[in-house]
């Protein structure tokens, strides 16, 4: 059995509004192609080269078997994927993925957020409800998120929530047709014993309704 899965997380009250993680559900297709479609010029600059175009890839058609593949890895336990809602509205994704156990207990933390959702602290709410849960529930002594150097937003969320900066990856992933360098920013239980909720409650940057 999966530790920690499946679960709702949240509500977390922040500057955009009201955030909450669930899992992904068949009928979340629609929702999510009309942001996916929408935000292309947002979304594609940070994210893996696929095979098929932009609007093949985000269309409705292709979420049931993106749906069935992120919730059989969640129920083998080598994903923790959820949407992000905001006051109840589908606007983002995140994922714990890549999870290997034994004497790592490791997995990487990627997320996006509705580009009309964005700069309210959605983000940061949802990356400390999931690193909270991953550390607690599921078990994990390690998350790890590689992002682009050229991702300001990004880094400051990762920054903000404790994530330390850890090094380069030279040509790390393909992303946007291109092998481009990642930074790596790793964050470990050690270093916080009361979680991220808690810190960014305590700081005034979010609230428990
Ligand atoms: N440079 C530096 N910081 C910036 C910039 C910029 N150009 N633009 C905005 N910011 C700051 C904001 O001011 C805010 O910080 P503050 O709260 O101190 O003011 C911070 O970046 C953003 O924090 P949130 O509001 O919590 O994040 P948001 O909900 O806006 O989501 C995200 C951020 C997910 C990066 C969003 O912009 C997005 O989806 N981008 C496209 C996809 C993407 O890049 N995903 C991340 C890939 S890397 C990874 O997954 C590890």
């Amino acid at each position: 059995r999966h530790p920690g899965w499946p679960v709702r997380l949240g509500p977390l009250q922040v500057r955009a509004g009201t955030v909450e993680l669930r899992g992904p559900r068949l009928f979340d297709g629609g929702k999510w192609s009309r942001l996916r479609i929408r935000d292309r010029a947002y979304l594609e600059q940070w994210e893996p080269t696929a095979q098929e175009g932009w609007e093949e890839r985000n269309a409705a058609m292709s979420w049931p078997a993106q749906w069935s593949s992120l919730r059989g890895m969640a129920r083998r336990g080598t994903s923790l994927p959820f949407m992000i809602l905001v006051d109840g509205e589908v606007a983002g994704q995140i994922t714990v993925g890549n999870i290997v156990r034994g004497s790592l207990l490791s997995a990487w933390i990627g997320y996006w957020v509705a580009a009309d959702r964005a700069g309210g602290g959605v983000a940061t709410a949802a990356v400390a409800l999931l690193t909270d849960h991953a550390f607690r529930e599921a078990g994990l002594h390690r998350l790890e998120a590689t992002v682009r150097p050229e991702n300001g937003p990004s880094i400051r969320v990762l920054t903000k929530s404790g994530y330390r900066e850890e090094g380069l990856f030279k040509r790390y992933l393909d992303v946007a047709g291109q092998w481009r360098d990642h930074l790596c920013f790793a964050l470990t239980t050690e270093e916080i014993p009361d979680g991220l909720v808690s810190r960014l409650v305590a700081r005034g940057e979010a609230r428990l309704p």
